[in-house]
């Protein structure tokens, strides 16, 4: 792989012995994916993030690496946290996972890293611009990044994203590469799609069936990037799907080439068959929204259905700080607290501990959370549309 004079000098240990040591690791993957350099990155997401993920020795390696005076070199945000950073007491988290999940963030917060903790960073101040190069780690995060907005990130893991942080680069291979960006596989919608839950009943099931391919749409006529980001976390989930396009809707659907492609069609039954094998059919113990992060659209629209009535079970919405902060300008929270709902900041239903929480049938619109949430939290999915969730709730 070329490297510039500057690169051989980290790699020499000239930067010192930190960034020599995620360099190498930047360089060895490289090679892996026979990468002809590296590029610089604009901006970073890292993931394992929640005390959950990566318990006592991610934290000990984490407090390690800050111990030594490492700085990130990009904008860097985080992904989800395991609790909401300001609230947790009074949401109910356990008292030893916030001290232990508080030393993680303390550990991201001395290397510069911002403070952020979610999956939806575009709408947080990290807006990438089309054809920048990034190296994002939540898959949600990548796949948003990479198709609604044409910029360019193969799904980082952890260490990867942070050593791109530190080392402001990353190697010039896969999705960063326009031949990569191509579509392999079309995709017929037959079917209207309105509610969030239909868009990520969608993409489960088209990432179920493509697995790890470029998918083209047709026949979506309109998706907001609500929408959008509920498609492509679903498809990520359950197919590892990092980019797609929509005819007429997403920047690069213009310019790729769809000649010759396999096509499959999907109508109203296979969503309808979807909907039914993600959901349990039992009654849900918590509503939670916000898989990917609610919008402050999203939250607006939960307030005005929510209408004043009283819930009578726990309803979350999860988002990042900066919306929980313009939804309680807005007066949101005080709806939706007056409800006896809570708006959860910097964490989510997945990387939360919700099952040590009392919960064990969660009700979702989302298809990525649905898909999730029997594996990593031990719960049963109940899956439905808004409408039908906030009912379940009141
Ligand atoms: Fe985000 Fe958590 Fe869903 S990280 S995409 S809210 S599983």
């Amino acid at each position: 792989m070329y490297l510039t004079n500057e690169e051989e000098k980290i790699l020499d240990g000239e930067m010192g012995e930190v960034q020599e040591r995620m360099f190498r690791l930047l360089v060895r993957l490289g090679d892996i994916y026979n990468a002809d350099k590296m590029i610089k990155v604009g901006s970073v997401q890292v993931a394992g993030v929640s005390y959950k993920s990566i318990g006592d020795p991610g934290t000990e390696f984490l407090e390690d690496m800050s111990s030594k005076n490492t700085k990130v070199k990009v904008l860097t945000y985080l992904n989800p946290a395991g609790m909401d950073l300001e609230n947790w007491e009074k949401i109910g988290f356990p008292k030893n996972f916030a001290k232990n999940q508080l030393r993680i963030i303390n550990a991201f917060k001395k290397m510069g890293i911002i403070i952020t903790s979610t999956c939806t960073p575009y709408l947080a101040g990290n807006l990438p611009r089309f054809r920048e190069h990034i190296a994002w780690s939540e898959s949600s995060a990548v796949s948003f990044s990479n198709s609604v907005i044409g910029a360019r990130t193969n799904r980082e893991g952890g260490p990867s994203a942070l050593a791109a942080a530190i080392c402001g680069r990353t190697a010039n291979y896969g999705l960063h590469l326009w031949e990569n960006r191509q579509p392999n596989i079309l995709i017929k919608v037959k079917t209207e799609l309105n509610y969030n839950s239909d868009f990520g009943s969608l993409g489960y099931l088209v990432g179920k069936t493509v697995k790890n391919k470029i998918p083209y749409f047709t026949g979506i006529k309109d998706a907001d990037t609500d929408h959008l980001k509920a498609l492509g976390a679903a498809m990520a989930a359950s197919g590892a799907v990092a980019l797609y396009h929509i005819e007429g809707l997403t920047p690069e659907a213009d310019l790729v080439n769809t000649k010759g492609l396999e096509k499959i069609e999907i109508g109203k039954e296979e969503l309808n068959d979807t909907f039914e094998k993600l959901n349990s059919n039992e009654k849900p113990d918590i509503v939670i929204f916000g898989c990917p992060h609610a919008s402050i659209r999203e939250i607006s629209s939960i307030c005005e259905k929510i209408n004043g009535k009283k819930l009578k079970k726990p309803l979350w919405i999860c988002t990042s700080r900066l919306m929980k902060e313009a939804a309680d300008r807005m007066g949101y929270t005080e709806i939706i607290n007056t409800a006896g709902g809570q708006i959860v900041a910097d964490t989510c239903m997945v990387v939360s501990p919700i099952e040590k929480m009392g919960f064990n049938k969660t009700g979702v619109n989302s298809g990525k959370a649905a898909d999730y949430l029997p594996g990593f939290c031990k719960q049963k999915v109940i899956f439905a549309n808004i409408d039908k969730l906030i009912e379940e709730a009141i």
